[in-house]
């Protein structure tokens, strides 16, 4: 579904990723992890057309992505939760809600997705007038990615959903994207420092490191490597 071949990428004449490679197929549930500062939202932020590459391609569905407009990769089926979530404080649940619908133009289809990420967080439902802004940490969490799945997406991507959350509402969040994946067959590709957790929940991942991929494989399979156990686990 999702392809990186050899991508390059950067600010300017700052080089942060140096060719990257990586797969999602369709109905994975893949992270990438690594340290703070390595580019992982940079990579994300790459895939999504919000940075252009300069080596490399990005595939989706088998289209060349790289270097398009956001919109018109939004509307290839690719959506990016970002880690503040980019809330519109002054508009309300409802209201940001349906700017993540801003590629559709089927009424109904919007209402129906609408019902459906109020049926996955009820708690959103309830406070469909409230603004954004007056939201706690963990609703504007549920938010973000509530108005990252109007678009319909056939990919999310998620950076560091559980940044800033008490432990119990991280649970919450993570189940929702297990729930999202596994029941709907929603294909993810999750940034996450919660490396421990994101190992049991998915199914391959790829660690990076100074902007390139050091390790890569099954994700119960990293859980035993002895690298990802001293740096990331705090095991020795
Ligand atoms: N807009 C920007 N302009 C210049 N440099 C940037 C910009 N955004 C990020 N960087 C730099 O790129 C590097 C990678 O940043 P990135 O945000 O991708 O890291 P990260 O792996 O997501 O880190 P974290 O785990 O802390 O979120 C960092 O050194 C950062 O300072
Ligand atoms: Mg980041």
């Amino acid at each position: 579904m999702l392809e990186l071949k050899n991508v390059s990428a950067g600010y300017g004449p700052l080089q942060i990723l140096w060719g990257i490679s990586l797969k999602v197929d369709t109905g994975e549930f893949v992270s990438l992890v690594g340290p703070n500062g390595v580019g992982k939202t940079t990579c994300l932020k790459t895939i999504a057309g919000m940075i252009k590459i300069t080596e490399g391609e990005i595939l989706f569905n088998g289209i060349d992505i790289s270097n398009m407009y956001v919109p018109d990769i939004t509307k290839q089926g690719l959506s990016f939760v970002t880690e503040g979530g980019c809330l519109f404080a002054g508009m309300t649940v409802h209201e940001n809600l349906r700017l993540g619908a801003y590629i559709l133009k089927d009424k109904k289809q919007i209402a129906e997705l609408e019902g459906f990420v109020f049926s996955l967080f009820p708690r959103l439902a309830e406070r469909e007038k409230q603004l954004a802004g007056t939201l706690s940490g963990g609703e504007r969490k549920m938010l973000s990615i509530a108005r990252g799945l109007m678009s319909a997406p056939k990919i999310l991507l998620v950076d560091e959903p559980s940044l800033g959350l008490a432990p119990n509402l991280v649970d919450d969040v993570f189940d929702t994207l297990v729930t999202l994946n596994k029941e709907q067959g929603l294909t993810i590709f999750l940034v996450e420092q919660n490396v421990h957790t994101t190992l049991e929940i998915t199914d391959r991942t790829y660690v990076i490191e100074q902007g390139r991929i050091c390790l890569q494989g099954k994700s119960g399979d990293l859980l035993n490597n002895d690298h990802v156990k001293s740096c990331y686990l705090g095991l020795t």
